[in-house]
Parts: C-alpha cells; sequence; structure tokens
C-alpha cells in the first residue's frame, strides 16, 4: 500500500475479494456431528482459501487428518477470534465478504471438537481450486510476470520490492478479473499493482530498472519510473486468502494497450534464502464495460490530505493519539463498492461514515483493534449511495506507547508521515471503490456474476 500517493490525482479501480463464503449449517444436534458432513463446509469456506497449498498460511486445512490432529490448536484460536482472521466489526457493517466465523459455527466446530470428533465420510468433490473460489473455471488471457526471480535473502528483514512489468498488446482489453500470483505465496506479506498507460511511443517501456529494491538500494532510483507512471488505469491488491478479482456484469475496466505495471511486494522476513517470482493474470471479456469502476482515496496520500486534525505530521512518541478529517462530496452523488481502510504499526482503532445533507449517517468501516497484519477491502453487500453534498468523516486512534506490540521503535520515538514509502513511518487513508451513482443503484448486489465458460 506504499505506492498509494499518486492516487490522488487520478481514478480508477476496485477489486474484488471472492469468498462466497457458502454454508450449508446443520443446527440438529440429536445425531452425532461428523466432520464431512458438519465441518468440513464450515472450514473449506472459511479456513481453506489460505490453508491450502500455494496460499499463505503454514499449513492444509483440507482433510479430517489436517484438522483432526490440530483441535486443540483450532479451538483456542477460533475461541480468542485470531482465526480466521478478520477486523471489521459486523455489527457496524456486514460486508459481503465476511469471513469471520458466525457464533453458530464456532460453536459447531468447538462440540465437534469437544464431543467425538467423529470423521464421518468424505464428500466427492470438497475443495474447490482457487479459480472456482473466485467463479471462474478458465484459464487467464494473459498472464503478465515480473522480468526477474527475487531472491529474498534469509536475514528476517522485511522488504518491499517494485517490479516494472511493461505491456504492449494489439488492442485495448475488457477486463472481467484479475488476480495476483505468485511462486509462493507464503513470503509476501501483501502485494499492490497499478497498471499505467504509456501511449507515447517515443517513451521506452523497457529502459527504466526491471526491478527497485526499495527496502536495500538508494529509493531515488524509484525517479526513473516516474516518467512511465504518469496516467493510472487500475490499482488492485492481493492480501493473504484473496482470490481473484471480479466485476459484476457491464462494470469493470480497460487493459490500455501499452504500459506497464508497478507490482509492489512486501516481503514478510524469512530466516532462510527464498525465490520469489510473481505477477497477475488477467481475464478478458467481449462485453462491453458499461460503467467503470474508479477509485478515490481520502486522508493521507489523498484527498484532505492537509485537513487531518490535529495534524497528522508527526505522532508524539509515548501517548494514544487520536484524528479526525471530514470531507465534502460537493460535486455528484456517487455509489460505493468497497471500501479499503489503511494505517500502519501504531494504527489502533480505524472508524469512517458518511453524514448525508439530511443528517442521517451512513456507516463504511469500523475497525475496532486495527492490526497491520489483515488488511482487507471490504465490500459492501449492495451498493451504497453517498449522495451529492455530504460529508465523509474518518476517525483514527493511534497507539504510540510501549504498550503497542507492534511499535516498530523501542522505546517508542515520534513517528512521521511526510513519505508514504516506509511502514515505520504512519498513514490515515481509506481508499472507496466507486462508480457515478445511477437510480436503483442501493438495490443492486454486489455478489459476483458466475464467469463460468
Ligand atoms: C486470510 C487467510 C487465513 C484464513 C481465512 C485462515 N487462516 Fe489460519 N493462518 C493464516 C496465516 C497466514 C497463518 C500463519 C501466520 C499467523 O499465525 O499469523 C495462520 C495460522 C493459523 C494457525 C496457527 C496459529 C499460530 O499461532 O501459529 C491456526 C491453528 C489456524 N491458522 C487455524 C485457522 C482456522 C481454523 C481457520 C478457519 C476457521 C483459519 N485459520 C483461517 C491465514 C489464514
Amino acid at each position: 500500500m506504499n505506492n498509494i500517493l499518486p492516487l490522488r490525482n487520478f481514478n480508477f479501480h476496485l477489486k474484488v475479494f471472492l469468498f462466497a463464503a457458502c454454508t450449508a449449517l446443520q443446527t440438529r444436534t440429536s445425531y452425532t456431528q461428523t466432520f464431512y458432513k458438519d465441518i468440513a463446509p464450515i472450514i473449506h469456506a472459511k479456513c481453506t482459501p489460505c490453508h491450502r497449498p500455494g496460499e499463505s498460511a503454514p499449513f492444509s486445512l483440507i482433510s479430517y487428518d489436517d484438522v483432526a490432529k490440530r483441535t486443540s490448536f483450532i479451538k483456542k484460536v477460533i475461541q480468542e477470534g485470531y482465526m480466521p482472521p478478520w477486523k471489521a466489526n459486523n455489527e457496524y457493517v456486514h460486508f459481503a465478504n465476511v469471513r469471520s466465523l458466525e457464533p453458530s459455527e464456532k460453536q459447531l466446530i468447538i462440540s465437534w471438537i469437544d464431543g467425538k470428533k467423529e470423521r464421518g465420510k468424505a464428500k466427492k468433490s470438497k475443495v474447490q481450486t482457487p479459480y472456482e473460489v473466485s467463479g471462474l473455471t478458465r484459464t487467464p488471457d494473459l498472464t503478465l510476470m515480473a522480468q526477474d526471480t527475487f531472491v529474498l535473502q534469509g536475514d528476517n528483514n522485511e522488504r518491499f520490492v517494485v517490479f516494472k512489468i511493461p505491456f504492449e498488446l494489439d488492442a485495448p482489453a475488457n477486463i472481467e478479473a484479475v488476480e495476483f500470483v505468485s511462486n509462493d505465496k507464503r513470503v509476501i506479506h501483501h502485494a499492490n499493482y497499478a497498471v499505467h498507460e504509456v501511449a507515447d511511443p517515443t517513451i521506452d517501456i523497457r529502459a527504466a530498472p526491471r526491478l527497485i529494491n526499495l527496502s536495500d538500494e538508494a529509493r531515488s532510483l524509484y525517479d526513473a519510473y516516474l516518467p512511465l507512471k504518469k496516467v493510472m488505469t487500475y490499482y488492485g491488491g492481493w492480501i493473504p486468502g484473496a482470490s481473484a478479482e471480479t466485476y459484476p456484469s457491464g462494470i469493470g475496466w480497460v487493459l490500455p494497450k501499452r504500459g506497464i505495471i508497478l507490482l509492489t511486494v512486501h516481503f514478510g522476513p524469512s530466516a532462510i534464502e527464498r525465490k520469489s517470482i510473481s505477477g497477475i493474470n488477467l481475464f478478458f471479456t467481449n462485453q462491453p464495460i458499461e460503467r467503470t469502476v474508479k477509485v478515490v482515496s481520502f486522508g493521507s496520500g489523498g484527498i484532505g490530505e492537509n485537513e487531518i486534525r490535529p495534524s497528522f505530521f508527526m505522532i508524539p512518541a509515548n501517548k494514544i493519539s487520536s484524528y479526525s478529517l471530514k470531507v465534502s462530496n460537493p460535486s455528484e452523488d456517487f455509489s460505493a463498492l468497497y471500501v479499503w481502510p489503511h494505517m500502519h504499526y501504531i494504527g489502533k482503532e480505524f472508524k469512517a461514515y458518511v453524514v448525508t445533507p439530511q443528517n442521517d449517517t451512513i456507516p463504511l468501516v469500523h475497525i475496532p483493534e486495527w492490526d497491520f497484519r489483515w488488511q482487507e477491502l471490504y465490500r459492501f453487500k449492495n451498493l451504497v449511495k453517498i449522495p451529492k453534498g455530504s460529508v465523509i468523516h474518518l476517525e483514527c486512534s493511534y497507539d504510540n506507547t510501549a504498550d503497542n506490540p507492534f511499535n516498530p521503535f523501542s522505546p517508542p520515538e515520534n513517528i512521521f508521515s511526510y513519505s508514504d514509502m516506509k511502514t515505520t513511518q504512519e498513514m490515515m487513508t481509506m481508499l472507496l471503490v466507486f462508480l457515478p451513482y445511477k437510480e436503483g443503484d442501493e438495490f443492486v448486489s454486489t455478489s459476483q456474476k458466475s464467469l463460468r465458460e
């Protein structure tokens, strides 16, 4: 999320997380619960998207054996609410891509663990492939991979690396889905990618460095990319557990003929050397894109950056500090699809809402206990109308004390926000993925169409 800054100048686009978590719950208690009948559907919907080969979690949770040998551990993490990771307050806004366990699901798993842990009969197709999870059953039309494998040193340091991926097509392409791909997602904390159009043929899209290691090399090297990133058409990201982003019918974005992708990968610390190669899969559609999704950024790096009160320039050490921002929406009615709150390590609480000219409050998102490790693009169930003349409110607090286990400094130091490249600085940012409002949008479900061929 460190290349958010340019967003203020551009409009773009959306992403979709697709855990269509459909869990059919058996609530009768008069028979013995079994893994395959009662528990597996919950595990497969709420755990397996991350706990499977090639994904981010350290072990698979798919079969009876996978789960049975870790039951006390699983009971602990679900009771504590540590797993599945989901930080939004569901009472404030219940998002479409919610992945927390319902109380009844939690109860069912715990009573199975506390009971006989019966296995039951395995059903035929238990676990979906990643493509099935996203509703995609076909291979991508275009894969744009980084040009180099990155060798991550085994020195336990986190790293930010930007990969420049040039592309040239015969014609622009309508995009109905996009996904981040990587050979080993366990080493990746999160990734963002910006698609930049470079229409001017005199600008060489291959000239600038193929990758820049922002953590070990001079930051000024990044300047070589500036001429290439004047026009942004899309901005997306990946966090553990996210699968392909797909768009409702008629909604999406258009990949230009020529340009670059700047893919920023945040590598987590690793004790051993690892090789990593990442890229983007694109799925084309012949259907016209009638409504282009756009992204707007509020707060640091975006609209209202200098209106955060009190001044957000420096967050003092040894204190919990609160900040607020009000931004009005003067121009037009719009419809929000997604909200993406963003802070760094000392973030403590994040709340955003809209107050309409009629004084109605529309909740957007509330993260009561911010956790840098589990960020999310939250998808509203239906499009949310934000009327012209509304005021968007952000209220955020930061814990810059020694009690915050994620504080990057020990003892605490004043933390600044004048540059957003480093995670040791702070941000107070909210991205909204939106469209101009159309009559009836409030009733439009954001659930994905199936992209089966
Ligand atoms: C969004 C991805 C994601 C989902 C969904 C998810 N996990 Fe995890 N899980 C992880 C990652 C990544 C780790 C390892 C890093 C960590 O522990 O923070 C992990 C670790 C664990 C651990 C080990 C914890 C530890 O302290 O080492 C257990 C047990 C676990 N998960 C169980 C579950 C169960 C049960 C579910 C479903 C109810 C689930 N997870 C859903 C990503 C996920």
